[in-house]
């Protein structure tokens, strides 16, 4: 009997050297520490032994029996410690991590602000849900005027809307400052419009203004052309028409010659060789009065440009919708 336990040792030795992974641990288990592994097993035959041998058999299977769960025990052990140390392997590559970028239209926005900050002007910012003072009054459009029905709005109520252009902003900067002031104010607006291809009910425009003594018409015409030529490239062409808004007098519009055809006419351009860019002009008195500014010292020229067709034109983009439909695969193009 003495001998047989000596041989299940020797096989559990040998057997233990070999579990290499959990399942071979568990059939290792299984085959000498089980209720029918080889231990028990030998627990029964040693029921039949002579008494005398008993004690001496009982001390040597239960050596074996202690000795073999320890052996088990480090067993597991080394092979949950070797898993964590796969699982934490230093040396892999990471996995490479998707980082966002800046929308288009906020990229556009980005120049256009770059631009006019290096001009001088400072960026200022106000709110969508705007009064219909601020919206359409103080900017000198009349109650019942016309010219409010260019812009289709969005009312909440008879006091509010949302803002259906930054020009508002034009007022709130100079309710709160004293002159002169220089800045440009990125925002967006909302206009009751059907929504197609080429228009949106909401977009994004950046006003401009810069009040001060003796401003001109010229100098609104430098900043413009600088921004131009900055903006669209050195070697655009630009003209101003005259136009007419409630807020300026005189007011014009300003073109450029087509960046992609440079002024021979083509698709983007419609065939004419010009791009409109922007609204502008010099600041009427009257909404100089409506903020408190004396029109018989300060003068000043505003401008009001849409920064979604900008984007447009400027990557050949033929459908404003993609702008707001965020579709991953279109934004990541730029
Ligand atoms: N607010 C005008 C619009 O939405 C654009 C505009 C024109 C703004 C002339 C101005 C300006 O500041 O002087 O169509």
């Amino acid at each position: 009997m003495i001998d047989k336990i000596e041989a299940a040792k020797r096989e559990f030795d040998h057997d233990a050297d070999a579990v290499g992974d959990e399942r071979a641990l568990e059939s290792f288990r299984v085959k000498f520490l089980s209720r029918n592994g080889i231990i028990s097993k030998l627990f029964d035959e040693m029921k039949a032994a002579p008494n005398e041998e008993k004690p001496a058999l009982g001390k040597a299977l239960n050596q074996f029996r202690k000795g073999a769960e320890e052996k088990f025990t480090a067993l597991e052990e080394k092979l949950q410690s070797d898993g964590e140390e796969d699982a934490v392997d230093l040396s892999l590559p990471g996995e490479p991590a998707f980082v966002g970028g800046k929308h288009i239209l906020t990229q556009t926005i980005d120049s256009i602000k770059d631009i006019f900050k290096r001009m001088g002007f400072s960026v200022y910012e106000g709110p969508e849900l705007e009064s219909d003072y601020h919206n359409f009054e103080a900017l000198n459009f009349p109650p019942d005027h016309p010219a409010r029905d260019e812009q289709d709005t969005y009312f909440v109520n008879d006091k509010f809307l949302l803002r259906t252009h930054t020009s508002p902003v034009q007022i709130r900067l100079m309710q709160s400052t004293k002159p002169p002031v220089r800045a440009i104010m990125p925002g967006k607006v909302y206009r009751n419009e059907a929504i197609n291809a080429r228009s949106m009910n909401h977009f994004y425009q950046v006003e401009g203004l810069h009040v001060d003594t003796d401003v001109t018409f010229a100098d609104l015409k430098s900043a413009l052309m600088r921004f131009a030529a900055e903006f669209y490239g050195e070697n655009s062409r630009y003209r101003f028409r005259a136009s007419f808004f409630p807020f300026t007098e005189p007011s014009a519009e300003m073109d450029i010659s087509c960046f992609l055809c440079g002024g021979e006419g083509c698709r983007v351009c419609k065939h004419t060789g010009w791009l409109e860019i922007l609204g502008c002009g010099m600041v009427d008195p009257n909404v100089l009065k409506a903020v408190g500014y004396d029109p018989d010292v300060y003068s000043g020229y505003a401008f009001g440009m849409g920064v979604d067709r900008t984007a447009l034109m400027r990557y050949a983009v033929p459908d404003i919708r993609v702008l707001y439909e965020n579709d991953i695969r279109f934004l990541r193009q730029f």
